[in-house]
C-alpha cells in the first residue's frame, strides 16, 4: 500500500453534518478532507425544515443568503391542514413554524434569521461547494472501511469505489458523519441507547401540479388521515411540499413486522392519488424508497481522536424537523474546538466538552421527535378511530362530530385540543433555541439555571446565563444594524460590555495576545461602538453597564460578570484559561 495521504481532519460523509464540519473547518483555515461513499450528494429531498438556530450557523458561515435564495420562505410553510385527502374534507388546521401572528412575533424577536424550508438535496451542495471553495478536498465514491488510532493521530482505510483499490488517510482527528448506519460510531464503540426499526415508512417523490388543492392554504406539510388504510387500519399519510406546488414527497407507513411493500411505480402512483384524493391529476413518480423510524442515541460522541456527529449519534423520525438542524449544530459545536486545539491555543481536553454539550441535546431531540409521533393518536382518539377496526364504523364516528348535541360538541372540542396539541411538533421554539450547555468549556457564575416563565418546549427564553446561546438584539452601527450574534462568530471569542465597561476592552486585547486567541471586544450603548437601538440588549443582557458577557465562537455565553471587577484582566484570563482547558 502507498504512503498515507495526510490532513488535519478527515471527515467521513457529506450529509448536513459532514458538509457543515468541512465548511466550518475550512472557514477557520483548518486543513480537511471529506470522503463520501456515493458519487453524488443526497438525491432525494429528505430533511427540509431549517430552523433559526441552523440559519444562525449558516449566517455566521456567510451562507444565509445563498440558502434563502433557494428555500421556500416561512410565509409559505405554515397553514398546515389535517384532512381526509387534499381534495377531501379538512378536519382541522394549525399555524405551524411560528406563522400564527402571536408566534410570529416571538420568532422575529428571537433571531436575526428566519426559519425556512430547504430540502436536503439543495442544502448539501450549498454547504459542500462553499467548503470546497474555502479549501476542503472532497472525494466522492470513496468509502470508509476502518480505522486505527494512536497518541498522535488516526489512520483510516478507504476504498476508491471506481477503481476498487484501497488507500490510507492519516489525520490528527477524524469526524464520523456517516449517518444512521454509522460504521465509524460502531468501530469506536460508542455506547448506544434505544432501538432501530421502531416503525416502517415509505418515501415517494413525485411531480404533480397540486396548486388548486394547496395554494389557498400554503404549507410545507399536508397531513392526510384515511380510515381503513394500511397501517393498523388508520393510515396517517404526509404530503410534503418540496417545491411549491409541483414537487412533492409522500411519507406513508408500512407494517414493520411484515414484508416491506413492493415499491413499483404503479404502487407509488396509487398511494399518491389516494392521498391527493383525485386520480385525474397527472402524477410523475420520481423515486420511492423504504426507511425505518428509529429511537436511538449515543451517550458519548467520541473515543480518543475520533468524533461522531449527526445521525451517527442521534437517530429519530422526521417529526419536529430536527434531523439536519441538529447535525449542522453538532458540527458547528465541534469545529471551533478542533481549530483551537490544532492551533495549540487550547488543550485537547477542550474537545471533551463536545460530548458533554451535544450528547444531552441528542438524547432530548430523539425523545421529542418520537413523542410527537405518539401524540398524533390524540387526533385519532378524538375522531373515534381507536374504538373500532371497522372502516365503516370509523367513518361514522368521524362524521358524528357534525351533529348537534353535547356528545358531538365534546368531540369537536377534543379534536380542536388534539390539533392544538400538535404545537409540540410544529412550534417548539424552546427545543430549537434553548439547548443549554453544561461543561468545562463554560464558566458557571454560581446562579441557578433560569426558571422558564412559559412552557420550555414551546417558547424560547433568552438569557445570558453561561451555557445559553447569546440573546439576539439589533444593534446600530453607522446607518446600518446588525445582531449581537454578528458581533461574535467567525471563529472568534467576543466580549460585550457597556458604557463604563471600557477596561474590559483593554483587558480583552491583552489577554487575547497572551493566550494566542482572537477576542473581539465591543461596548454597546450611547456613543459606544454599537448603539442599543431599541433598548433590547439592556433588557436581555442580565448584567450591568460595566459588566461583560463573553461569547464563544459558536455564540454561546461562556462567561459573564455582573459588573466591573477590580482586575478585569485577571478575571478574563482566569475565564479564558478555564474555557481553553489550560488549567
Ligand atoms: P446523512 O445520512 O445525511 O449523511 C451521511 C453521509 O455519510 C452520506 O454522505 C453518505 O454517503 C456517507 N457515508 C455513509 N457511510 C459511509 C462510508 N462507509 N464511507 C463514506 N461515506 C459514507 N429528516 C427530516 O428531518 N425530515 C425528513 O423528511 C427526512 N426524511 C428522510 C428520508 C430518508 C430516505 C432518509 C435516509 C433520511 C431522512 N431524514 C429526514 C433524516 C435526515 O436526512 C438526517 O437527519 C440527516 O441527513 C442527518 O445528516 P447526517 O449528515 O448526519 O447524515
Amino acid at each position: 500500500m502507498t504512503e498515507a495521504v495526510e490532513t488535519d481532519v478527515l471527515i467521513v460523509g457529506s450529509g448536513p453534518a459532514g458538509s457543515t464540519a468541512a465548511l466550518m473547518l475550512s472557514t477557520y483555515g483548518v486543513a480537511n478532507i471529506v470522503v463520501t461513499k456515493y458519487d453524488r450528494f443526497a438525491d432525494t429531498p429528505r430533511a427540509h425544515i431549517t430552523n433559526q438556530r441552523a440559519m444562525e450557523v449558516l449566517r455566521d458561515a456567510g451562507l444565509e443568503e445563498a440558502v434563502v435564495a433557494q428555500a421556500t420562505p416561512q410565509y409559505l410553510m405554515g397553514q398546515t391542514p389535517f384532512c381526509t385527502s387534499l381534495a377531501g374534507e379538512e378536519l382541522g388546521r394549525l399555524h405551524t413554524w411560528y406563522t400564527h401572528p402571536a408566534r410570529q412575533a416571538e420568532h422575529d424577536l428571537a433571531s436575526p434569521t428566519s426559519i425556512c424550508d430547504m430540502p436536503q438535496h439543495l442544502m448539501e451542495p450549498v454547504l459542500a461547494n462553499a467548503a470546497i471553495a474555502r479549501g476542503t478536498r472532497l472525494r466522492f465514491g470513496t468509502e470508509y472501511l476502518g480505522l486505527t488510532q494512536d497518541a498522535d493521530g488516526v489512520t483510516a482505510t478507504v476504498r476508491d469505489r471506481l477503481r476498487g483499490d484501497t488507500f490510507r488517510i492519516r489525520a490528527k482527528y477524524l469526524i464520523g458523519a456517516d449517518g444512521g448506519r454509522s460504521r465509524v460510531a460502531e468501530d469506536i464503540g460508542l455506547p448506544m441507547v434505544g432501538q432501530m426499526g421502531v416503525a416502517g415508512s415509505i418515501n415517494i417523490v413525485f411531480e404533480a401540479d397540486l396548486t388548486r388543492y394547496v395554494a389557498h392554504r400554503p404549507s410545507t406539510l399536508y397531513w392526510v388521515l384515511q380510515t381503513g388504510s394500511d397501517v393498523g387500519g388508520i393510515g396517517m399519510g404526509l404530503v410534503r411540499c418540496v417545491r411549491p406546488w409541483n414537487e412533492w414527497l409522500i411519507v406513508w407507513g408500512y407494517d414493520i413486522n411484515g414484508e416491506p411493500p413492493n415499491l413499483t411505480e404503479d404502487y407509488a402512483r396509487r398511494i399518491a392519488h389516494q392521498l391527493i384524493g383525485d386520480d385525474t391529476v397527472p402524477v410523475t413518480v420520481r423515486s420511492s424508497s423504504a426507511w425505518t423510524v428509529n429511537h436511538l442515541y449515543a451517550e458519548r460522541y467520541h473515543t480518543g481522536r475520533v468524533f461522531c456527529a449527526g445521525d451517527a449519534v442521534h437517530r429519530h423520525p422526521p417529526s419536529n424537523g430536527l434531523g439536519s438542524n441538529t447535525s449542522i449544530q453538532d458540527a458547528y459545536n465541534l469545529a471551533w474546538k478542533l481549530k483551537l486545539v490544532l492551533s495549540g491555543a487550547a488543550d485537547p481536553r477542550l474537545l471533551e466538552s463536545y460530548s458533554a454539550e451535544r450528547a444531552p441535546v441528542g438524547r432530548q431531540i430523539v425523545g421529542r421527535a418520537n413523542r410527537s409521533i405518539g401524540e398524533t393518536s390524540r387526533i385519532f382518539q378524538a375522531l373515534g378511530l381507536l374504538s373500532t377496526e371497522d372502516p365503516e364504523q370509523m367513518r361514522a364516528n368521524m362524521a358524528a362530530r357534525k351533529s348537534p348535541g353535547p356528545e358531538a360538541e365534546k368531540q369537536r372540542r377534543l379534536l380542536r385540543e388534539a390539533v392544538e396539541f400538535k404545537n409540540y411538533e410544529f412550534n417548539t421554539h424552546g427545543v430549537e433555541l434553548d439547548q443549554r450547555y453544561r461543561s468545562d468549556a463554560i464558566v458557571a457564575d454560581g446562579t441557578p439555571a433560569p426558571v422558564p416563565t412559559r412552557d420550555h418546549e414551546l417558547h424560547h427564553h433568552p438569557t445570558t446565563w453561561p451555557g445559553a446561546k447569546v440573546p439576539h438584539a439589533w444593534l446600530g452601527h453607522g446607518a446600518g444594524r446588525l445582531s449581537t450574534l454578528d458581533v461574535g462568530g467567525r471563529g472568534r471569542f467576543a466580549l460585550l460590555t457597556g458604557v463604563g465597561g471600557e477596561p474590559w476592552i483593554g483587558a480583552a486585547r491583552t489577554v487575547a495576545a497572551t493566550l494566542g486567541v482572537e477576542v473581539v471586544a465591543a461596548s454597546i450603548g450611547p456613543g459606544a461602538d454599537y448603539e442599543d437601538l431599541y433598548g433590547d440588549w439592556a433588557t436581555l443582557r442580565e448584567v450591568e453597564d460595566t459588566g461583560c458577557v463573553l461569547l464563544r465562537p459558536d455564540n454561546y455565553v461562556a462567561y459573564r460578570s455582573t459588573a466591573l471587577p477590580p482586575d478585569p484582566e485577571r478575571a478574563l484570563t482566569t475565564a479564558l484559561r478555564h474555557i481553553l482547558a489550560l488549567d
